[in-house]
Formats: structure tokens, sequence, C-alpha cells
């Protein structure tokens, strides 16, 4: 009798190591793992940049986008002083040159330090859009 408890328990503690064992495995993982990038980070942009796709992407960037980064992308918007934003000149030809176009994609969804992202609030075509537009600045005047 007292053999069958033996080998009772000894099954239980086993297992209940194996158990343990499961539970920490996956919780050990995500703390190594750095979060995998989505695909939209090696994706290249699937919108055109057609004219009514710029002047959607303008409108957008006007009321979500202009208040820190200035109508014009001179990173001069009213709320740079109140937040104390460092913010770009993407009118620099080399503002935006060690970032492609699926890691702003990204940005403007996700976000970044006090840059708040867009979630689901845009369609990832208005997105792209954006990504265009942001993009545009350097060609044009700084004025
Ligand atoms: C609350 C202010 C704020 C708003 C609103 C905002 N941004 Fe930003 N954005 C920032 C800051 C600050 C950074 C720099 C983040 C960093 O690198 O630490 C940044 C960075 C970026 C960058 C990367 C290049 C750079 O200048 O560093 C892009 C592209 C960008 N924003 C696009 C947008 C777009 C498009 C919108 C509107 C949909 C937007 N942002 C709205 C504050 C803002």
């Amino acid at each position: 009798m007292s053999n069958i408890l033996q080998v009772l328990g000894t099954g239980l503690v086993m297992s209940l190591g194996v158990l343990c064992a499961q539970q920490n495995a996956p919780q050990e993982k995500p703390a190594e793992t750095p979060p995998p990038a989505t695909a939209a980070t090696k994706k290249e942009n699937p919108v055109k940049a057609a004219p009514e796709v710029l002047a959607a992407a303008k409108k957008i960037f006007g009321y979500d986008c202009a208040m820190c980064h200035g109508a014009n992308g001179d990173g001069k918007g009213d709320l740079v002083e109140s937040m104390k934003l460092k913010m770009k000149d993407w009118h620099a030809a080399d503002a935006l040159g060690g970032i492609s176009d699926g890691e702003i994609f990204d940005l403007i969804v996700k976000g970044k330090d006090k840059m708040i992202g867009e979630g689901d609030r845009l369609a990832p075509a208005k997105v792209w859009g954006l990504v265009h537009y942001v993009r545009s600045f350097p060609k044009k005047s700084a004025n």
C-alpha cells in the first residue's frame, strides 16, 4: 500500500514539475525576443502617389499631424513648445533618409514616444498616402 502511495506521490510531483515547466516556458520567451517587426516594415508603398491621394493626405496631415510637425513639415507646430518636442525639419534632404516607407507606415499607426499613433482610426491606404505626403516635403521649398 505504501509503495503505491509512493509511486502515486512521485508521479504527482513529476507531473507537477512538468506542468510548471510548461507554464514557465511561454512566460520567459516574450522578455527575450524583441517584438517582431510587422509585415509593413519591409513593405513597399502599395498606393500610388496620385494627386488625389496626396490631397487627401494633406487634409489628414492638417488636422492630425501639423500641430506638431508644422503645416509645411518644418517641425514647428503649435504643440512643440508646450510639449517640449524635438522635431526634425523634413525639408532637410536627409531628415527621412534613414527610414523606410514601411517604417514610416508603422510609426504613423503605432506612434513613437510623444507621438500618438493613429491605430485603426485611419485606413491603411490613407496611412500609405501620408507616407507619400511626408516624403514629398524635401522636394518642396521651405516656405
Ligand atoms: C504630439 C505631436 C505629434 C503628432 C500629432 C504627430 N507626430 Fe510625428 N513625431 C512626433 C515626434 C516627437 C517625433 C519624433 C519621435 C522620435 O524619434 O523620438 C515624430 C516622428 C515622426 C516621423 C519620423 C521622422 C521624424 O521626424 O522623426 C514621422 C514620419 C512622423 N512623425 C509622421 C507623423 C504623421 C504623418 C503624423 C500625423 C498622422 C504625426 N507624425 C503626428 C510628434 C508628433
